[in-house]
């Protein structure tokens, strides 16, 4: 196996104004210093509660935010700083699928020219041959190819994303929640879809996600993710059966609760005490205010990551103390 992307310690701040009349500009530290490879053809998850910086990373990773600081490589190239006129072909093979596909669907165009339009750049001889058989490789028909995004379910609504982000030939693709915001009855053919597609075509995913039981399915290597930083990364043997930081320990004994009043069923994250605002982090290990193992160095040092096994890296200052 070879390295397909690469992120070395990558930050993504966003400019804070206290208020409309203020010229004090503060910066909320969205991602702050991830590192981490990935593999050809190998998923890796994403994990952490809601706000703790897993879209910003993804999208960040695909420069549809210029990173703060930090490098980004692909195919081993430095792909950070090189002009994004120049950068269009490095692009279309980094594509990004959201949580949420209507809004991700212009909703005035037919399924056709949704899926066409990338197409029409890379002059494809016949266009129509080639949209029908992206959506075949999806699990569409030819009768869907001039519906618009409002007239079919969706389920079918994040197969025509997927077909658009495949006409390009990605070798990369983030994957943001993907099945988050559909039915349960639907969200295993998504992910069997997705798992089918990554087989045939050796594709790399970034697969961001707080469905713990999902992740175990899907993923080779399981990354979790706390304002900002990565607290624990390794393969899903290490994060599963043996996890080391005391925020994973807590994330996997906190099963995921479908929320009664969401139709769709998705489920929640719940954890005992709230995420401290990424604007005023705390010192220290950033998770030192809810850690139930939580020592003075805590609050004065920040951890570095210590590797308690191969390829198994934690931050954390008791990472082979605590039992
Ligand atoms: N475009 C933006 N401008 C300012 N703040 C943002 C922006 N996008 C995200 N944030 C903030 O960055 C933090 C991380 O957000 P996000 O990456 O969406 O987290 P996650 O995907 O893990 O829920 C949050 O505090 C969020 O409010
Ligand atoms: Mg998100």
């Amino acid at each position: 196996m070879s390295e397909l992307v690469k992120v070395e310690n990558l930050k993504k701040y966003f400019p804070f104004k206290e208020g409309i009349f203020s010229r004090k500009v503060r910066y909320l530290k969205a991602v702050d210093g991830v590192t981490f490879s990935m593999e050809k053809g190998e998923t890796l998850a994403l994990v952490g509660e809601t706000g703790s910086g897993k879209t910003t990373t993804g999208r960040t990773m695909l420069r549809l935010y210029e990173p703060t600081d930090g490098k980004i490589y692909f195919e081993g190239k430095d792909i950070t700083k090189i002009p994004l006129r120049k950068f269009k072909k490095t692009r279309v093979q980094m594509q990004m699928i959201y949580q949420d596909p209507y809004s991700s669907l212009n909703p005035r165009m037919s399924i056709f020219n949704i899926i066409a339009e990338p197409l029409r750049e890379l002059k494809y001889g016949n266009l129509e041959e080639k949209v029908l058989s992206l959506l075949e490789s999806v699990g569409l028909r030819k009768e869907h190819m001039y519906k618009y995004p409002d007239e079919i379910s969706g389920g079918q609504q994040q197969r025509v994303a997927i077909a658009r982000a495949l006409g390009v030939n990605p070798k990369f693709l983030v994957l943001d929640e993907p099945t988050s915001a559909l039915d349960v009855s639907v969200q295993a053919q998504i992910l069997n879809l997705l798992e089918n597609l990554q087989k045939e075509k050796g594709f790399t995913y970034l697969f961001i996600s707080h469905d713990l039981s999902v992740v175990r399915y899907i993923s080779q290597r399981v990354a979790i993710m706390y304002l900002g930083k990565i607290m624990e990364i390794g393969s899903v043997e290490q994060i599963f059966e043996s996890p080391q930081h005391p925020y994973t320990k807590l994330l996997l004994q906190s099963v995921p609760i479908p929320d009664p009043k969401d139709k769709k069923k998705r489920k929640k994250l719940i954890l005992p005490g709230e995420i401290p605002s990424p604007l005023n982090p705390p010192s220290g290990c950033p998770f030192h205010t809810r850690c139930p193992y939580a020592k003075e160095i805590c609050k004065e040092k920040e951890p570095e990551y210590v590797e308690v096994e191969r390829g198994h890296l934690v931050k954390c200052h008791f990472a082979e103390v605590i039992k």
